[in-house]
């Protein structure tokens, strides 16, 4: 085979740096790198050593400037408040700037880190963006996140600031936004000085005095007023995202700034065969890693057209949603998670909506954050007769691992495989020993090392966890916690976590963490948390409680304040909506918790009886619980 993909592929294997230096001709820098890559930098090397550049000037002022200070560069599409509004790329500059000149003023200054904790509202994307000016280190928090979550990421990014809203709004209800920052910013050890409230319509709230500013009055004062673009190193953070790690404490995965903007540039081209000036959606959550590489910055570098939706796929206000944004918009491309498109097949199966809008502009859709299911690959091809590209991705990356490159002609589609390794990754599977098995073996899938451009560096603060959870089960590799196979074409299947993350409703969930909230309360003896299947959300967390004893509880009451305290603790996102009460937990006789066992029950898989469980019965006790026997 040689395909385009194929001969870049061997043109990056031949000699990476070349062809990142290549990448890298896309990019404005202010100061060219010394090293493409230096090995002996942060814990396994960094890209474009020794240069300087600003993300924010490569996603805006770079485009006023060269001709599309008129082109919409960003479009708010409300269908939950009814409201819309296009940002030119010159309205994107003059916020930019103007909440930058915010920033400077309240003491803002390169490496300084601002939590971000808002809605889909356009203001979100300007706070990423005035944040990157100034080199400031934003971490955006998702909305669905409670307090206490919030707590963890202030105590961990230490932020000088927060910039937040009054509201969000989710279908039939308002969320008080402001009552969780208040809590998380009452408990985080670390004290924030300031914060930057943006009052929605739909609900406002009371700012604290001498802590809290009015978003829209504080920009509108600073309107007019220039802010350069400071020049970072290259290799500087962009941000901080934190993600779900096996325990309650979120891993901080560090971004920087050279590196993501070369990748996520040759990205937009390559990957997802998109021409500047199209209009690219991401419908996302800038809360999450393809909110921020796919709604804010990648479409942006390519000076694109970008869609800040904030609706759902389904009730906001029916499942024909999507299709009205794309041929309203223009949408060249769409990008989402499968579990939205099993959301409009179940409103909608026969897709009677696509027929009512004009779709001809639209090209590709594009699936990612969890397993694509051939099933609803099948029904998104039939319905929209276009090409459905799932493609393999993860926080720590930013970008795609696997994918099948449109940009470069379309390979051959095999379902259940979201295709092959990009450029800069050499992707390989090895055993629990660390030796290579052969192909269409299932073992652990890792990634030599060097990682490509836009991968984390490290874990924010923590190079020692970035070595523990990533660089030495398998010394020279990256793990990536999935596991899967190639096949003799080199095509790549992920089948499952090797940790205990779950995905639901493509949010990724630490099973670990909700483990910890159930174990704090007093009538749970132990506990366990599964991700059993979900026909609509792919898996969803079924908590396993032995009680106190002793205690005379309800079952039914202690049930119910598990729920409620996972809510309260890790926020609505977590989705956890299912507790069984059971007299124990099947153990091996060294004690560990044989939670797959579990997992395979409650799905009503066949499994294997663990040859060193220590009490068989208690799989039927299981099986009886969840009504499986
Ligand atoms: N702020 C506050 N609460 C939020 C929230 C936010 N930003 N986002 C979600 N929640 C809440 C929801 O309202 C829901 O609350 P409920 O228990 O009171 O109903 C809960 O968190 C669970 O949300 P979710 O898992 O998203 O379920 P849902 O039933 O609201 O919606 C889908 C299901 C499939 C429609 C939705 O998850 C979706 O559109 N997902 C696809 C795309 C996506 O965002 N992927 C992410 C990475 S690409
Ligand atoms: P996140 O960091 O939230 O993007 O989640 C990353 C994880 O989601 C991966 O490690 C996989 O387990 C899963 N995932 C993402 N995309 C895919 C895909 N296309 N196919 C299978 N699993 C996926």
């Amino acid at each position: 085979m040689s395909s385009r993909y194929h001969q870049l592929f061997a043109a990056w294997q031949n000699d990476p740096d070349r062809f990142w230096a290549e990448a890298a001709q896309a990019i404005d820098w202010s100061k060219p790198w010394d090293s493409v890559f230096d090995p002996d930098m942060g814990v396994y090397g960094q890209w474009f050593a020794g240069a300087r550049c600003n993300t924010c000037y490569n996603c805006v002022d770079r485009h006023v400037e060269g001709g599309r200070a008129d082109q919409a560069a960003l479009i708010y599409d409300s269908p939950i408040t009814g409201a819309k509004r296009t940002l030119s790329y010159r309205d994107l500059q003059s916020e930019v700037q103007a909440l930058a000149a915010v920033l400077a003023d309240q003491g803002i200054v390169k490496g300084d880190r601002v939590i971000i904790y808002m809605p889909m509202v356009p203001e979100a994307v300007v706070s990423m963006l005035a944040c990157a000016r100034i080199g400031a280190v934003h971490s955006v928090v998702f909305g669905g996140f409670a307090a206490n979550e919030l707590a963890t990421r202030i105590d961990d990014a230490t932020p000088k600031m927060i910039i937040s809203a009054s509201c969000g709004i989710e279908p039939g209800r308002i969320v008080a936004y402001k009552p969780l920052l208040d809590a998380a910013i009452e408990t985080a050890r670390h004290k924030v000085g300031s914060c930057l409230v943006l009052q929605r319509e739909q609900q406002g709230c009371e700012l604290v005095a001498g802590r809290d500013a009015d978003y829209a009055d504080a920009v509108a004062a600073a309107r007019g007023r220039d802010v350069p673009c400071v020049a970072v190193k290259a290799t500087d953070p962009l941000y901080i995202l934190y993600t779900s790690g096996t325990t309650g404490e979120p891993k901080g995965v560090v971004r920087d700034n050279g590196g993501h903007m070369v990748a996520l540039k040759w990205s937009m081209q390559a990957i997802y065969g998109i021409e500047p000036g199209e209009v690219f959606w991401a419908a996302s959550d800038v809360g999450w890693v393809v909110g921020h590489s796919y709604i804010v910055y990648a479409p942006l570098l390519h000076g694109c057209t970008t869609i800040v939706f904030e609706g759902k796929p389904v009730g906001t206000p029916d499942a024909g949603t999507f299709w009205r944004v794309i041929s309203e918009h223009n949408v060249a491309a769409l990008f989402t998670a499968p579990t939205a498109f099993r959301a409009i097949k179940k409103d909608d199966p026969d897709g009677s909506f696509i027929g009512r809008y004009d779709l001809s502009r639209f090209r590709t859709l594009f699936l990612a954050g969890e397993r694509a299911d051939p099933d609803t690959i099948h029904w998104a091809e039939d319905k929209l007769k276009v090409p459905v590209i799932d493609h393999w991705w993860q926080t720590e990356t930013g970008w795609t691992i696997a994918g099948n490159p449109v940009g470069l002609g379309q390979l051959p589609v095999k379902y259940g495989s979201p295709t092959v390794a990009m450029p800069g990754y050499d992707v390989q599977i090895l055993d629990d020993a660390g030796h290579p098995v052969e192909a269409g073996k299932l073992g652990n899938i890792v990634v030599k090392l060097p990682l490509p451009p836009s991968c984390l560096p490290t874990l924010w603060g923590n190079d020692q966890r970035f070595r523990d959870a990533y660089l030495d089960e398998f010394p020279g590799y990256y793990k990536t916690s999935d596991a899967g196979y190639k096949d003799e074409d080199g095509y790549l299947f992920i089948m499952a976590r090797t940790d205990d993350i779950i995905n639901v409703a493509g949010h990724r969930l630490s099973t670990g963490a909700m483990e910890e909230v159930l174990a704090g309360h007093p009538d749970v003896a132990e506990c366990a948390v599964v991700g059993i299947a979900d026909a609509m959300k792919g898996q969803s967390p079924c908590g396993f409680i032995v009680m106190t004893s002793g205690r005379d509880r309800d079952p039914a009451e202690v049930a119910k304040e598990c729920i409620a305290k996972v809510r309260a603790e890790i926020g609505p996102v977590a989705a956890f909506k299912q507790v069984v009460t059971v007299q124990r937990l099947p153990k091996t006789r060294s004690g560990k918790i044989l939670r797959g066992t579990m997992r395979q029950i409650a799905d009503g898989e066949d499994y294997k009886m663990p040859a060193t469980i220590d009490d068989p019965a208690i799989l039927d006790e299981i099986a009886a619980a969840l009504g499986k026997e």
